[in-house]
């Protein structure tokens, strides 16, 4: 089958497609014929071993010293279920599934082998394959922050930096639909984009810094990494919650050691991968509470352009690879 193999830690072209056996299901285990896949941040970070302060060396020893140890690459994609392994009971033959394959890695290939208790779901109805690609990288880091540590709750005011990204465009719309008065950072190109999935205002980060204390908001997500708790206290109600989606080792146990700052608190961590929440983002989809803008899309033979589309930045919205037949 074709992959898209990342040998060693680099820059887009260190990204190859090559020639690879194709997997088999074990006990447990579903075969994916792959679909379409997103080149998510995660998997722009793993190839250029671009980790946040404080987690080279850690991440390196965990997922490989000179290139990722999962060499083929890819956090998310959808596909059909073309075969079961023993015991599996969950999918047949056929079913259309999105996947978030986290750090497992491995959507950037015709075949893809998973667990059937991973974080895998129905593809929504009405949504095609690139689509279904690309709920669930920033609609489940979006749900877990916002819903599990942020106990957002309707009336709360909601800031998201980072609006035009994919966690943050799914902030926006989950917030909204949690019943957030959300205000979104961006740049003013994006501006229409974010109020258009239901920002009430936005902030154009070139402008106006969110933190001069002018305004405060309950929840302060932060999805660029630029807000440390010293920042993000001018702009946090009291009572408010720093959602720290990007944040070094340091900050990581910080705010797992000493989540109170006073009247604040601090939250990081990874977010959970759980085929509950993509199911819920599924029926969210359906209901058109939900939708995952698309940036770009790129053939997989083309695969080192669209990490460099990635590492740009830039992206609003997902990054969607096709995977030929
Ligand atoms: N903790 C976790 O479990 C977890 C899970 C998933 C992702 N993450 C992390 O979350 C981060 C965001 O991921 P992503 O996929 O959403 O990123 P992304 O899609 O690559 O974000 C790109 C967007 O950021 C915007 N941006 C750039 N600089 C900005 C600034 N200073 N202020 C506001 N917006 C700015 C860009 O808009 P402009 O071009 O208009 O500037 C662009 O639309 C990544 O670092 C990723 O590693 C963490």
């Amino acid at each position: 089958m074709l992959a898209a193999i990342c040998a060693a830690y680099g820059g887009p072209d260190a990204v190859r497609v090559c020639d690879v056996p194709k997997p088999t299901p074990r006990k447990g285990e579903i075969l994916i014929r792959m679909r379409a896949a997103c080149v998510t941040s995660g998997d722009a970070r793993m190839r250029a071993a671009r980790f946040p302060p404080g987690f080279a060396l850690p991440a390196r020893l965990a997922l490989g010293i000179r290139g990722p140890r999962r060499a083929i690459l890819g956090a998310e994609g959808a596909g059909i279920v073309e075969s079961r392994g023993p015991g599996v009971s969950r999918f047949k033959e056929g079913d259309a599934v999105f996947a978030l394959f986290g750090m497992r890695f491995g959507a950037h290939a015709q075949y893809a082998v998973l667990p059937e208790t991973a974080a895998i779901a129905p593809v929504p109805r009405g949504f095609s394959f690139e689509r279904a690609a690309a709920i669930a990288f920033g609609g489940s880091t979006a749900l877990y922050f916002l819903r599990d540590l942020g106990k957002v709750a309707p009336g709360a005011r909601v800031l998201v930096n980072g609006a035009s990204g994919s966690v943050g465009i799914a902030a926006v719309q989950l917030a909204r639909h949690f019943g957030a008065h959300v205000t979104g950072v961006c740049s003013a190109a994006n501006a229409a984009r974010v109020l258009a999935l239901g920002a009430h205002a936005t902030i154009d980060y070139a402008v106006r810094d969110f933190a001069d204390g002018r305004e405060r908001w309950d929840i302060v997500l932060d999805a660029i990494g630029n807000a440390p708790i010293d920042r993000a206290r001018m702009a946090l109600a009291p009572g408010g919650r720093l959602l720290a989606v990007v944040a070094g080792l340091g900050a990581t146990l910080g705010a797992a050691l000493r989540p109170r700052r006073g009247a604040l608190r601090v939250l990081a961590g990874t977010a959970a991968e759980r085929a509950e929440d993509l199911a819920a983002l599924a029926r969210l989809c359906e209901s058109g509470i939900f939708d995952p803008p698309i940036d770009s899309v790129f053939a997989l033979a083309d695969i080192a352009a669209a990490h460099a589309r990635v590492d740009t930045g830039r992206k609003a919205g997902a990054v969607v690879v096709t995977i030929p037949d």
